[in-house]
């Protein structure tokens, strides 16, 4: 059988070091070994993590000509030897873990974009368990936003039930996805953003409340005015340092703070104030596999749709890595492949 040059060769894009974020090249497309799935990648989609891995200022080492991206979303086109799971056609999702099927996290050794070769590319070949399927009602460019941001969001809120209050930071990836799981949960939702259009949409998606966290420094206090004293049972932690002790002080007697992220520089947390709460903090680590098929299946019965800021063609990887550094996306920024 002849093979056309297209059929053997995957357009992928690779980590570099001379201030451009990726180089496209051209890679062998990977045959599937015993164990794995052969998917072709019809989407990828960015999470702040990936802005160090690009610019090698990552906590870990990323050897050069690493591929970046966790999260892709594609259709199997073949399967190895043995595999029971999936076959040719179906569509699926990666797994930001590949190995975490459910259970505690024991490892931080195997992270795409770090370790592993990512999702930026045309086809990518991996073991057949770290795939997630897709829910049926999503665009391969939605189902590329699920495997981190919305996974460490459904994580983070783990608990959360009606009548609850939760605090969100900002209109990122992360937390937008919490605030649909946490009004889906029944949950009163609070958030405080840099930006008065985006204040806007947050309402729109069903925030009660949204807080200029640029014009109100002391907006943990006016998270406890808003709530009549009350305060927030639950705080998704995404600045990190320099948030903390204003989440302490908008928590309620008892409240728990969810630590994702680390955003914002500062000096850290009154533990007095911590203590005198009774607080708990817990981390958050996206998500096992177990997790994510949880949190897809109320996804399909609330038929809930990720919030796409922005779909860059294949071509543009580049200049979707440059406007994510912007700031300015309201959810997620998406690579159609
Ligand atoms: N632990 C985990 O498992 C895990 C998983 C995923 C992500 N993370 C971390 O979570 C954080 C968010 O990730 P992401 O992918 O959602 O990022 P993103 O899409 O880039 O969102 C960033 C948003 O955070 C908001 N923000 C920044 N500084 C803030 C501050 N001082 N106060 C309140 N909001 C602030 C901004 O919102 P406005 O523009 O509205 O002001 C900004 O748009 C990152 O630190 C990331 O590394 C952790």
């Amino acid at each position: 059988m002849e093979t056309s040059e297209e059929e053997t060769v995957a357009r992928t894009y690779e980590v570099r070091t001379d201030g451009r974020p990726v180089i496209e090249k051209n890679r062998p497309v990977p045959a599937p070994a015993a164990g794995e799935v052969l998917v072709r990648v019809k989407a990828s989609s960015l999470n702040a993590r990936d802005l160090p891995i690009v610019s090698g200022r990552y906590s870990r080492p990323v050897p050069p000509g690493r591929v970046p991206l966790s999260d892709g979303a594609g259709i199997v086109e073949a399967v190895g030897a043995g595999v029971s799971r999936f076959r040719a056609g179906d569509r699926v999702t990666s797994s930001f873990h590949p190995s975490w099927l459910y259970g505690s996290l024991d490892g931080w050794d195997e992270l795409y974009g770090v370790q592993l070769d990512g999702w930026l590319t045309e086809y990518i070949a991996v073991g057949e368990q770290s795939l997630v399927p897709v829910p049926e009602h999503l665009s391969f460019e939605e189902a590329a936003t699920l495997p981190c941001a919305a996974l460490t969001a459904w994580s983070a809120l783990s608990g959360v039930g009606p009548g609850d209050t939760v605090l969100l930071q900002g209109s990122g990836g992360v937390s937008i996805f919490a605030l649909q799981f946490a009004r889906v949960a029944g949950a009163r939702v609070l958030v405080t953003t840099s930006s008065a259009g985006k204040a806007q949409r947050l309402r729109a998606l069903g925030a009660s409340d949204v807080i200029d966290y640029a014009g109100t420094p002391e907006w943990g206090a006016r998270v406890r005015q808003l709530t009549g004293g009350h305060g927030a049972d639950l705080v998704v932690e995404i600045g990190g340092a320099g948030t903390i002790a204003q989440s302490i002080t908008a928590l309620a007697q008892g409240g728990r703070i969810s630590l994702v992220g680390n955003l914002a520089d500062g000096d850290g947390m009154d533990l007095t104030q911590f203590l005198n709460r009774g607080a708990t903090l817990r981390t958050v680590t996206v998500g096992s596999r177990s997790d994510f098929e949880r949190m897809n299946r109320v996804i399909s019965r609330h038929r809930l749709r990720p919030v796409v800021d922005r779909v860059f063609p294949f071509a543009e990887a580049p200049d979707a890595f440059t406007y994510f550094a912007t700031g300015t996306h309201f959810g997620k920024v998406v690579i159609r492949h």
